[in-house]
């Protein structure tokens, strides 16, 4: 019913707007404080929107009742909860980051705690609703889609404060998905924007006649960065766009790497990229001892059946080459061999 939805998106707009009033307010100090040493300044937070969810548990839900919504919308756009004594303010003391549609509209918000003594999770996102649904929310889109087009590119970082670093530091493509991981929605948000036909069931171009352009994954290099990496592997034949993965070898972040060294180092960071097959099998070797025949043997056999899931027949030779390079193996035979049996 678009009545409906226009309802619950005009309530996200008066949202936004006595969210971002409310940074403002003696209250906000905490979350003026984060974004300062973040190294965010009064224009970044306006730029992408950043407000502040006050303390307390009805100071939203007043606003918007006073400007005629009822409890039923309310509940049903996820700005507020249902308790067991009634309804309440979902998002409280933290810091808001709006989520928008490609359109621009405003859907959601991510919520970041600001105080350590507060209980609940870091990040708190907008439930699923007939607005939301996380995994189609891509965050920055609306900012990033045109340079997204432009430069046929997009960069896929964990956070908001991610996104934030990024665009500040020059990269205009940069977006974030909220608290899940990439999946198979994000990726025909994204391969319609770089203008990929897509392989429609998966069906993969011919190497050389890509038509996209690149997806970039930049994970944190702890372990959870390495395993969203590994799981993004699942996503990516079915994307004839090329994807790579950006690891930062120090495991900071793109908004601590700003920080600590600058916007020279975020682009660094994003040139170093590496094809994602490349990294997968990379990683998969790191595993074993390579100057031993029995480590590079083993080696071998943990990283043939990723090459042999390389759909592309043009670009799994290619791999064979490679990885018996990085294996320091001359015979390339027994590396074709273990792939052809994996
Ligand atoms: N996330 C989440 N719920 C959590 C932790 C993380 O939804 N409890 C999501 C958030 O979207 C977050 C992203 O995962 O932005 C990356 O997590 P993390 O690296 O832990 O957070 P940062 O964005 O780096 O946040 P900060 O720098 O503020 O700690
Ligand atoms: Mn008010
Ligand atoms: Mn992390
Ligand atoms: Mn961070
Ligand atoms: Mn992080």
């Amino acid at each position: 019913e678009p009545g409906r939805r226009r309802r619950l998106l005009d309530a996200h707009g008066v949202a936004e707007e006595f969210y971002r009033e409310q940074l403002l307010t003696p209250q906000a100090a905490v979350a003026r404080t984060f974004l300062a040493e973040r190294g965010f300044d009064r224009q970044a937070a306006e730029d992408f929107g950043v407000g502040f969810a006050p303390q307390g548990w009805d100071g939203l839900l007043r606003h918007l009742r006073g400007r005629g919504f009822t409890e039923a919308e309310l509940t049903a756009s996820g700005l507020v909860s249902q308790g067991q004594r009634g309804v309440y303010d979902r998002f409280r003391g933290r810091l808001v980051w709006p989520i928008r549609e490609v359109t621009g509209e405003t859907v959601g918000f991510g919520a970041r705690r600001l105080l350590e003594e507060d209980s609940g999770p870091k990040y708190l996102n907008t439930p699923e609703t007939p607005l939301y649904r996380k995994s189609h929310v891509l965050y920055g889109i609306d900012l990033a889609k045109r340079e997204i087009s432009r430069a046929k590119q997009v960069v896929v970082v964990e956070g908001y404060t991610d996104v934030m670093a990024m665009h500040l530091s020059g990269i205009r493509t940069a977006v974030a998905t909220c608290g899940t991981a990439f999946g198979a929605d994000h990726a025909r948000i994204v391969r319609r924007l770089v203008g990929d036909a897509g392989g429609a069931g998966g069906v993969q171009l011919a190497a050389g006649t890509s038509v996209g352009g690149e997806i970039v994954f930049t994970f944190d290099g702890d372990a959870a960065g390495q395993k969203a990496a590994l799981r993004a592997f699942g996503e990516d034949q079915s994307f004839s766009a090329q994807t790579f993965v950006a690891v930062e070898p120090s495991g900071m972040d793109p908004c601590e790497l700003r920080q600590a060294r600058g916007a020279d180092a975020v682009q660094a960071l994003v040139a170093s990229r590496q094809p994602l097959f490349a990294f997968v099998i990379r990683s998969t070797l790191d595993a074993h001892d390579l100057r031993t025949a029995e480590g590079r043997v083993a080696a071998l056999r943990a990283a043939a059946p990723v090459v042999a899931g390389i759909r592309d027949t043009a670009l799994r030779p290619e791999y064979e080459r490679l990885l018996a390079g990085w294996l320091g193996m001359d015979d390339q035979a027994a590396v074709r061999r273990a792939v052809a049996g994996a």
